[in-house]
């Protein structure tokens, strides 16, 4: 392995890639562009690095940054979450870590839209209705969801994706409350206590970023207290729910369904979700579009190459 390199857990794509390349920076690159290094080919990787490009299933933590050594200056993450980074033990070692805010907060609350959608009108179930050749008619019972207009939004986590949703929830003539610390907070949103808002919402969106107050901030008692026609769309992250407790809330008809993009376990799909209709399960793509990938990958290429030549990095997170 070479000594001062940049390490970069995926292939980036074109545009950051070149911007990378032409930097004069020694790169190592993991070779496979849709699966993580194994720990094992991470740890020899980082051995040595001055910076790091990371996506969120690589785990970051102190034992990786006594691999890489000393000389490690920034770890760049190419996500708004950071929680697959260890901070604290980053600052105490001197090392800046970055992520990429903003670019991605359209095209998440686009798929939490996507997803209530599908839910509240029953898009996947039909689909497959069809392509199993069943016999239909139009008919006034025939698929009845649930109209977005009317239903009141309760947005867990009002940040910049939590706001957007309620943003478009607004355009679909949702009424919109929201729990949780407000940085960016615009006026119209109802505030209220989490447990206020389980109760009175009819579709509960998560947008609260992963720490060790927010694991499991949905549990079976949290569940217990939402109405039973509620709908729960996730886009943050999977540990944000107790799982089990969702499986048999659903399973129960004690909710009406879910629409998740993380799970707990990720990327284990807990079985029991596997087998429930009212549920609709994407493969972690909230910040998936095209040019909101690059967005991504630009700002983590910008904010690592800013540290290791010594300016201050675009969006650090423990600056
Ligand atoms: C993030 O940036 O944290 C998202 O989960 C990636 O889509």
């Amino acid at each position: 392995m070479p000594t001062g390199h940049l390490y970069i857990t995926r292939d980036l794509g074109p545009e950051p890639m070149r911007i990378l390349r032409n930097s004069g920076r020694e790169l190592v690159v993991h070779p496979h562009r849709d699966l993580p290094p194994t720990r094992h080919d991470l740890l020899n990787g980082v051995s040595g690095a001055a910076g790091i490009i990371t996506l969120l299933t690589e785990v970051m933590n102190a034992e990786l940054f006594d691999r890489a050594g000393p000389q490690l200056q920034v770890v760049s993450a190419v996500s708004v979450g950071t929680d697959n980074v260890d901070i604290e033990a980053a600052r105490s070692r001197g090392i800046t870590v970055t992520n990429t805010p903003d670019v991605l907060t359209d095209a998440t609350a686009d798929l939490a839209m996507g997803l209530l959608l599908a839910l509240n009108r029953r898009i996947v179930e039909a689909d497959a209705f069809l392509r199993r050749g069943e016999s239909w008619s139009w008919g006034p019972r025939v698929f009845l969801g649930r109209d977005l207009a009317g239903e009141v939004l309760g947005v867990v986590g009002y940040g910049r994706i939590g706001e957007a949703v309620a943003k478009r929830a607004r355009a679909f003539g949702m009424r919109v409350i929201a729990a949780g610390s407000a940085p960016t907070a615009s006026g119209g949103v109802e505030r209220m206590p989490l447990s206020q808002l389980l109760a009175t919402a009819d579709v509960i969106s998560l947008h609260a970023p992963l720490t060790a107050q927010t694991r499991h901030l949905i549990d079976a008692e949290g569940i217990a207290t939402m109405k039973p026609g509620a709908v729960i769309i996730n886009t943050a992250r999977g540990q944000l729910i107790d799982e089990d407790a969702l499986v048999q809330a659903l399973k129960a008809k004690r909710i009406r369904g879910a629409g998740l993009d993380v799970f707990e376990n990720e990327p284990l799909i807990h079985p029991g979700l596997l087998e429930l209709d009212n549920v609709v399960l994407t493969p972690h793509i909230g910040s998936a579009g095209e040019q909101t990938r690059t967005g991504m990958a630009l700002l983590a290429v910008k904010n690592a190459l800013a540290v290791l030549d010594g300016r201050p990095p675009v969006t650090p997170v423990n600056g």
